[in-house]
């Protein structure tokens, strides 16, 4: 029997509620939950990371709403106040210290993380009605994309960059070995030390995106980060919508267009996305799962989405537990390698939801089975190896929960109002 149709709800929410429990912080009034926090994880697990704090609110709330608005909450308020950086939400921060050492600064990181947060507030507010939730959010959300304009879009084209693999979230993706200046065949520890030499770099410079697209630093723009982007400027019009500024709503629609519109423009080559790395935009050939979250943006067009999923479907791609971050047959994929082959539960949800965006809602759940399988088999684990499902990294992390919105989903389930 399907894993989908044989799971118990009630088990399944009583499960993924005591992972998130048992990852709950809190500090200094504050509650969000750590990506992991077992004695073999990696340290900074404990910190607060953007797309994680959006990912499991979409998990809380199928059974502690209040605590998903928490979550956003939370990571809202550690948005940088002062300085040219005024308005990023950092990707890490580390209210009990922590970031010192990297980025000379004591709570926080410098740099951000895929922007997903007002996608995030407007899926709790389908839920349960939550208009002082979205005027709470709504101003430090502005401030967000604002910076993202001033300060990420070095050349002016609408298209934002990525000045460290870290805002990614796919922090050791072969895909930007050639833009780091790694060979193929580096070590683990090479690219990890490349990474860390990046971060003192970018600080440095003062994180200032065209000062590193001038001088040849790491600045790619990317295929899913702009296509979250599009996503999250597009619930941002939403949400100005259900605040009832009409004006801003369009503004903000017209903004996720013009994203697409240079999405379009730039980065499609023979019908697929593709990544930009540098000044001169050279694509990045380099097929990853990254290319199917263009659907979550809505980022191309009938026929070019066509096309991307008869390429999903095969098996390079459709691995016994897909999506594997890289093709099984291409020369970067390493299954149990971080980032270089493996499954992430965070990336096959947005792959789900993209496919369900254009109406492949067969193949959507066909997502959700093999994902629930994999989890079903191994648990909560940080990242999975595509053919075995064998669980990879760190234990009992909180992200891979998101399975249970997936079966919500399949199952036609409404989130509860209330705990
Ligand atoms: C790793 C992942 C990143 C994630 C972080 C916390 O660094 O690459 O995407 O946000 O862990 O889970």
């Amino acid at each position: 029997m399907s894993a989908i149709a044989s799971a118990s709800w009630d088990e399944w929410v009583a499960k993924s509620a005591a992972l998130l429990r048992g990852n709950r912080i809190e500090v200094d009034g504050w509650r969000y939950t750590a990506p992991a926090t077992s004695p073999t994880a990696h340290a900074a697990y404990v910190h607060q990371f953007l797309w994680d704090s959006c990912f499991h609110a979409l998990t809380w709330r199928w059974f502690d709403p209040a605590m998903a608005r928490d979550e956003l909450r939370a990571l809202v308020a550690a948005q940088v106040q002062d300085g040219p950086d005024t308005g990023m939400i950092p990707h890490m921060t580390s209210r009990r210290g922590g970031s010192e050492q990297l980025w000379g600064c004591p709570d926080h990181s410098l740099i951000t993380q895929p922007p997903l947060i007002a996608v995030t507030a407007m899926l709790l507010h389908a839920d349960v009605p939550d208009v002082p939730l979205l005027a709470e959010l709504y101003p430090a959300l502005c401030a967000f994309h604002a910076w993202f304009e001033r300060r990420r879009d070095p050349d002016g084209d609408g298209l934002v960059c990525l000045i460290h693999p870290w805002e990614s979230g796919w922090d050791a993706s072969p895909r930007w070995d050639r833009a780091m200046g790694l060979p193929g065949d580096m070590t683990y520890e090479q690219g990890r030390l490349a990474r860390v030499a990046l971060a003192a770099h970018v600080v440095e410079s003062g994180c200032d995106a065209g000062a590193l697209l001038r001088a040849g630093s790491y600045c790619v723009e990317a295929v899913d980060y702009n296509a979250i982007r599009a996503a999250d400027l597009e619930a941002l019009g939403e949400m100005a919508a259900a605040l009832d500024r009409p004006q801003e709503a369009t503004a903000w629609a017209g903004r996720a267009a013009q994203v697409r519109e240079m999405f379009q423009r730039k980065m499609v080559r023979d019908g697929a996305p593709y990544d930009l790395d540098g000044v001169d935009e050279q694509p990045v050939v380099q097929e990853s799962a990254a290319q199917a979250v263009a659907l979550f943006g809505g980022c191309l067009t009938e026929a070019q989405a066509a096309h991307l999923v008869a390429q999903l479907r095969q098996p390079r791609h459709w691995s016994r537990f897909p999506v594997p971050t890289s093709p099984t047959d291409s020369p970067a994929f390493v299954p149990d390698r971080y980032w270089r082959g493996n499954v992430w539960l965070s990336v096959n949800w947005l792959i789900y939801m993209g496919l369900r965006r254009y109406g492949y809602a067969a193949l959507a759940s066909e997502l959700a089975e093999r994902s629930l399988a994999l989890v079903a088999q191994g648990g909560f684990w940080e990242y999975y190896h595509p053919l075995t499902g064998q669980g990879l990294g760190s234990p009992s992390y909180s992200w891979s929960a998101i399975v249970l919105d997936m079966l919500g989903r399949e199952r036609g389930l409404v989130p509860p109002r209330q705990a």
